[in-house]
């Protein structure tokens, strides 16, 4: 049984956390984080399911008063772990590196910090053969991620040489007060990173986009027009592509799924933690032929898209299956992914 664990239990974290509790053939062995959160609050009103180590700098008055148990430091939780899945905020991961590096674990980072903390840029299936056997991952960010297994999903199938994309960028994750109250957009300076990040794990693709911010907070929508190398991808191909991937959701303007909206609550109808879905929505009535490119849209749910494929980064980084295909059936089979295929 692998043990892994967490370090920041913030909006990414305790996705990761239940990720990993649901792995058979992982254990979750704690997580860590500085301050009595709301999360952490959450947490133990729930009978702390997960132990809780604290990082350096964290006041542990501060949790005893709020009788918050505490089962140690950061660096007993190292010191107990095979991988670390860090989702600390942007740039504290790299400090927490030098810890997982003097301890000889292996870490995952997350989107927030910078490609050069880790030793392979990942994604559970364009990439995985990569990440195999390597210390530190960094997961794609949750736009990319998502946008990644669609692109990769049409290259498989049919061989992709072009893709331009524009995001419509929710700007905050529920609850963030410090973001302010918007009611603005924003453009950000073109190329968007997540178009040059595709061309980093899939550099045989040539990639551009505009990103533009949105005042709301439950998922992005990508548009995407993609290439093929050869001839030309019809909507009937690139749907029966999208239908046999277990990460992508095929779903209706018809059947009431009218935007990002429609999503979150879908799944907090279906009753999952937090209204999360671990796939990506991909409308079927928006897929349309533009002379020799196909275009489509999918709308990513920014909490909880990466966690599969950080699932997939434990595989890789600890050998637990040798490819991409192996590795994303198992972490899939765990997550339950795949279930409105069986109605
Ligand atoms: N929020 C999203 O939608 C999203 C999506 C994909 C990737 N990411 C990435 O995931 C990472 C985490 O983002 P988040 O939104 O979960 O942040 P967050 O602010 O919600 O959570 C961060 C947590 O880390 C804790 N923390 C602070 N200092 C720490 C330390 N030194 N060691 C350990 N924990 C510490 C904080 O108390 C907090 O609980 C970032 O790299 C971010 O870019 C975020």
């Amino acid at each position: 049984m692998v043990k892994v664990g967490v370090a920041g239990y913030g909006v990414i974290g305790q996705r990761l956390a239940d990720g990993v509790a649901r792995q058979k053939d992982m254990c979750l062995v704690g997580i860590a984080d500085l301050a009595p959160t709301l999360s952490i609050r959450a947490l133990k009103e729930r009978g702390m399911p997960y132990a809780l180590y604290l990082v350096e700098g964290a006041d542990k008055a501060k949790f005893d008063q709020a009788g918050i148990p505490v089962s140690g430091t950061f660096a007993d939780l190292i010191g107990k772990v095979d991988i670390m899945l860090d989702s600390s905020p942007g740039g504290v991961g790299a400090k927490n590196k030098e810890l997982y590096a003097k301890a000889g674990v292996k870490a995952i980072f997350q989107g927030g910090e910078k490609n050069t903390v880790a030793d392979v840029f990942f994604h559970g299936y364009a990439n995985y053969e990569k990440g195999y056997g390597a210390s530190y991952l960094k997961l794609t960010s949750c736009n990319t991620t998502g946008l990644i297994r669609s692109v990769d999903c049409l290259d498989r199938a049919y061989g992709l040489d072009r893709v331009a994309i524009t995001i419509i960028r929710r700007v905050a994750d529920p609850g963030d007060y410090h973001r302010g109250l918007t009611n603005a957009l924003e453009i950000d300076r073109a190329p968007s990173h997540q178009a040059v990040d595709l061309m980093s794990i899939m550099p045989h693709i040539e990639a551009t986009g505009i990103l533009v911010h949105t005042p709301v907070t439950h998922g992005h929508i990508i548009t995407v027009l993609a290439h093929a190398k050869k001839g030309r991808i019809t909507k009937d191909q690139a749907l029966e592509a999208f239908k046999t991937h277990d990460r992508i959701r095929v779903v209706r303007i018809e059947d009431g799924f009218r935007g990002n909206a429609s999503f979150f609550r879908y799944a907090r109808d279906l009753g999952n933690p937090r209204g999360d879905m671990y796939e990506i929505g991909l409308w079927e009535d928006c897929i349309v032929e533009s002379g020799d490119n196909i275009m489509y849209a999918i709308n990513i749910p920014q909490e909880s898209v990466t966690i599969p494929e950080t699932m997939d980064g434990i595989r890789a980084a600890l050998k637990m299956q040798p490819d991409s295909k192996s590795a994303t059936a198992e972490t899939n089979k765990y997550l339950g992914m795949a279930r409105w295929k069986q109605g």
